[in-house]
């Protein structure tokens, strides 16, 4: 079998198990294309430099065209023992391109080939993804505005607290999943250097253009030293920190519509193409996206804490350990953009209960702080407010009395205060910026479909990318 260092090793075949432990090409040629792209322009560079003809570029260059035909169409072969897609790609450039195919390999190394190939790689992934958190934010932002004025409870401690608009809290998972698409952006520009030149660790006798070719793959610049270029995955890590958040995010959501899809709270109602039933009980609709957007979280967090403990203890510069990256990083994205793609229609779709929403936010005890902060306002410390008020709430719990006939009685309070209980007043006094009332939140819609609509023109909006 001709491995890629068989010249080193005469005739022994590699053993079975090392294949079978070793080999990525079951997952690596998910990298096909951009290893195709990465080899394009070394032979540029190649040709450049002066190490390769023109003649033999131009044949070169046309071979990893048709290979790149071949992926295309899924008829590119893989042969038993290839170890991985740049040992495919390599071998079936020669094969295609005879003598002129066996340069191909000049002054690079797998080591800065890797490293180019899932960098051309994440750095389109990664945009994908901010993409697709794009489009559910935008569906975030039509639900909160068709929301109106309707309001819910808010909850602490996952206790009533105070009356909120609907859209106030859809959009605080829409502000969340903006730093979200600000991070994945961010991580990219470190995702945007070029390894290639770097060869196996120390660059190149020949006279190779490291910023020729990155200019060529599209990179912002390449690497300032080769020894980082080979053994650097922060830029895996990071995208995977930034799905694992983002994961997070989607977790949080995910959780949120289970708990308002429950009977006790009965805030939503899932439509029905977005939903499961049981198998044994025929009243059952499930919340399934929701909970797999939970659930799927806890595997990237695990795949990101892998990866953190494989980078922590390697010494310098490539070592094979660094392979362990490909694999996290691919079910990371692959989840998350189906998990993006299924909640955005989840929440697109679902229909929510207002008046079981409001029902739950009119309990006059939701009002509490109002009547303090109105004792404030009259001059009352605060300490001292809450201390009235709460005496009063307790009064009525224990005494099952109607808190407005307490707060009518009441010599600081009376009738004016009462007004305050009525259903739908408390969430009109939340009044300060960011918060959860009508004034702020008209504000806020539009400053978040400002930057909705500014991510969509820096980064597009093609969801399906
Ligand atoms: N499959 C390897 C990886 O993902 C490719 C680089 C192999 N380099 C080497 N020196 N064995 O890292």
């Amino acid at each position: 079998m001709a491995t890629l260092w068989h010249g080193r090793f005469g005739e022994t075949d590699p053993a079975a198990s090392l294949l079978d432990y070793t080999v990525s090409l079951d997952y690596d040629k998910r990298l096909a294309l951009d290893d195709i792209a990465g080899s394009k322009a070394h032979v540029a560079g190649l040709v450049i430099a002066g190490i390769v003809s023109g003649d033999d570029g131009l044949i070169m260059q046309a071979a990893l065209d048709r290979v790149r035909e071949e992926v295309e169409t899924s008829r590119l072969e893989f042969h038993d023992g290839e170890e991985d897609i740049h040992t495919v790609v390599e071998r079936r450039v020669t094969e295609l391109a005879g003598r002129a195919g066996a340069q191909l390999h000049a002054g690079r190394s797998r080591n800065d080939q890797v490293a180019t190939d899932l960098r051309l790689f994440t750095k389109r992934e990664l945009r994908g993804v901010a993409r697709r958190v794009l489009h559910l934010q935008r569906v975030l932002l039509r639900r909160a505005v068709e929301a109106g004025d309707a309001y819910l409870p808010g909850y602490t401690h996952l206790q009533r607290a105070q009356p909120v608009l609907l859209a106030h809290h859809l959009l605080a998972h829409g502000w969340a999943f903006a730093r979200d698409v600000e991070r994945l952006e961010d991580a990219r520009k470190r995702v945007d250097v070029s390894p290639l030149g770097a060869g196996a660790l120390a660059g190149s006798s020949l006279p190779l253009d490291p910023d020729r070719t990155a200019a060529l793959l599209g990179f912002s610049r390449r690497f300032d030293n080769s020894l980082d270029a080979v053994s650097d995955r922060d830029f895996v890590a990071e995208s995977l920190f930034s799905l694992s958040m983002l994961g997070v995010h989607m977790s949080r959501l995910g959780e949120e519509i289970v708990l308002w899809s429950s009977e006790e709270f009965g805030f939503v109602q899932l439509a029905d193409a977005y939903s499961t039933g049981s198998s044994m009980l025929p009243q059952k609709k499930n919340p399934d996206i929701a909970e797999l957007a939970r659930g799927r979280s806890g595997r990237l967090i695990g795949g990101l804490a892998g990866f953190l403990a494989t980078l922590k203890g390697l010494p310098l510069s490539y070592n094979r350990d660094l392979q362990e990256d490909k694999e996290p990083l691919f079910d990371a994205l692959d989840q998350t953009n189906r998990g993006l793609s299924a909640l955005a229609g989840l929440v697109d779709t679902a229909t929510w209960n207002l008046a079981r929403m409001k029902s739950a936010a009119d309990t006059p005890f939701a009002a509490a702080v109002d009547l303090a902060e109105w004792l404030v306002a009259a001059g009352t410390p605060f300490r001292e407010a809450h201390s009235i008020v709460g005496a009063l709430v307790r009064d009525a719990m224990q005494r099952h009395v109607p808190l407005d006939e307490l707060v009518e009685a009441h010599p600081s309070l009376g009738a004016d205060a009462v007004a305050l209980l009525e259903p739908g007043t408390a969430v009109l006094r939340r009044t300060t910026p960011g918060g959860a009332g009508p004034g702020p939140v008209k504000e806020q819609l539009e400053d978040f479909a400002a930057l909705v609509a500014r991510n969509e023109s820096e980064i597009g909006d093609d969801a399906a990318d």
